[in-house]
């Protein structure tokens, strides 16, 4: 199974730039055009799919994600609004009733898909909370054997990007917690940095996707304003196999001239 993985997307309005200057909805067109290439079976866009959680920036989203050819899901980011999220993608199967969280879990491909919920209205950092904290034990605890990824927005761990860091999961470490006690999640898949990141973290493995559009300028020194920069857009691709595991490729987005087989 090939697993993409498109994060960050950022879409505003048809008559707006992003920071008056990136066409965040150029480039999310080129990712879905890139993904059309490639083929994977299953596509998840793992939060800041808009900028400001607006109608017109969803329905924009939506008509750009709809040319995949795959089946794909969305979840919120920090930047999404949940309601207008969820009516923006009301018919898509995954959907919990509830709308108070939009956690949920795809159980009909090879792999487990668990996607949780850490956007706190009105803020750039994340939280889960206790009680889908006690949902996801419960759903681990359900299929022990079964090959899992999760996908959360907002990352773990510290990254070295000062300012980034201040906004990542506030209760990683409760997470971490329900993670250790789950040996079957193979990966936990994040966006909202912008950069590809790779960590061992509480006995699995936690990996952030780059952006489609503008990346997180790579700058450690605690001095250094945070700042974007851009660097080419890119998404994952996790390949999975039953015995050869979660592989993962970092796939460039962008016209690098053509593929010249070897003699
Ligand atoms: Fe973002
Ligand atoms: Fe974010």
């Amino acid at each position: 199974m090939m697993l993409a993985q498109i994060s960050d997307c950022h879409v505003v309005e048809s008559d707006r730039l992003l920071f008056d200057r990136i066409d965040t909805a150029a480039y999310l067109a080129a990712a879905v055009a890139h993904l059309n290439r490639i083929g994977p079976d299953f596509v998840w866009v793992t939060g800041d799919l808009v900028d400001s959680g607006r109608p017109a920036q969803y329905a924009r989203l939506r008509s750009l994600l709809d040319r995949l050819e795959a089946p794909y899901a969305v979840m919120p980011g920090n930047h999404d609004a949940r309601d207008t999220l969820k009516a923006a993608f009301a018919d898509h199967p995954y959907w919990r009733a509830s709308a108070d969280s939009l956690h949920y879990a795809i159980e009909d491909l090879p792999l487990r898909l668990i996607a949780l919920d850490s956007l706190i209205a009105g803020e750039s950092g994340g939280r889960i909370g206790k009680e889908q904290l006690a949902w996801l034990e419960a759903k681990l605890g359900e299929a022990p054997k079964r090959a899992t990824v999760i996908a959360v927005h907002h990352p773990l761990f510290v990254s070295g990007i000062v300012e980034m860091d201040a906004i990542n999961l506030a209760d990683a470490d409760a997470l971490g917690a329900v993670i250790e006690r789950h040996p079957q999640v193979e990966r936990i898949l994040c966006g909202h940095i912008h950069r590809p990141i790779t960590a061992r973290w509480h006995g699995t493995v936690v990996t952030t996707a780059p952006s489609v559009a503008h990346q997180v300028a790579l700058r450690l020194r605690p001095e250094d304003p945070v700042s974007w920069v851009m660097e080419p857009p890119a998404c994952h691709l996790h390949r999975w196999s039953e015995g050869g595991g979660l592989i993962t490729h970092q796939s460039y987005i962008g016209d690098y001239g053509p593929m010249t087989p070897f003699e």
